[in-house]
C-alpha cells in the first residue's frame, strides 16, 4: 500500500472550501455570472465541490494544460485542451489545484488575458509559496502548505492518486 499520510482530511478540506466559496461570491457580487474555468486535470475535484458553495449564476469551463512529469515539472506549459467558448467580456474565475513554481499560471494568465475577459481572478486550492520561481497573482487561496509532493483530492503522480478523498504528502510506494 502507498503512504500518504494525510495533511487535510475532508473535514478541512470541505469547511475551507465553503468559507472560499462565500468569499468568491462576496467579491464578484450577488448576480454576477461568473466563469469557472477548471485546468484539467488536478482542480475538477475541487471545482465540483466549489461551485456548489457559490451562489447564483456560475458557467463552467475546462482548460488542459500539462507541464509536469512524475514530481518534476518540465518546466514547459502545453495546452491539451481549449476552451469551447469566447471568455471575452466575462468574468473569469480560473480554478486550479495547487500553484507550485507558477510557471503553469503565469502561462495562463497571459494566454487569458488575451482574449480579453471583464475580469480575469484565480483561485487556487494550495499554494506552495516556497517553491515560487515565476512570481503569479493568486486572489483565493485555500491553504499554504510546505514544499512536499501532494496527491489526492485530484492531484495526481503520474495518474494515480487523484481518488483519493484527502490530500496527502506522497511519501513513494
Ligand atoms: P507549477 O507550474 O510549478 O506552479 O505547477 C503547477 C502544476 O503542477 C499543478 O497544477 C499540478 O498539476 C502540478 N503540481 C505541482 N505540485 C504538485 C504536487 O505537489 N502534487 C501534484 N501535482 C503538483
Amino acid at each position: 500500500m502507498p503512504k500518504t499520510p494525510a495533511l487535510l482530511d475532508e473535514t478541512t478540506l470541505q469547511t475551507r472550501i465553503a468559507e472560499l466559496g462565500k468569499e468568491i461570491r462576496e467579491v464578484y457580487g450577488e448576480d454576477t455570472p461568473i466563469t469557472c474555468i477548471g485546468v484539467l486535470k488536478g482542480s475538477i475535484i475541487f471545482l465540483s465541490d466549489l461551485v456548489r458553495c457559490i451562489d447564483g449564476p456560475v458557467e463552467l469551463e475546462f482548460l488542459g494544460v500539462s507541464s509536469y512529469r512524475g514530481t518534476e515539472s518540465t518546466g514547459e506549459v502545453r495546452i491539451t485542451h481549449d476552451l469551447h467558448n469566447s471568455i471575452a467580456g466575462k468574468h473569469v474565475l480560473v480554478v486550479e489545484d495547487i500553484v507550485d513554481t507558477g510557471l503553469t499560471l503565469s502561462y495562463l494568465r497571459d494566454m487569458l488575458e488575451v482574449r480579453e475577459p471583464a475580469s480575469l481572478r484565480v483561485v487556487a486550492l494550495l499554494d506552495k509559496p516556497s517553491r515560487r520561481t515565476s512570481p503569479v497573482q493568486v486572489e483565493f487561496i485555500g491553504f499554504e502548505i510546505p514544499d512536499a509532493f501532494v496527491v489526492g483530492y485530484g492531484l495526481d503522480l503520474d495518474e494515480r492518486y487523484r481518488n483519493l478523498p484527502y490530500v496527502g504528502i506522497y511519501q513513494g510506494d
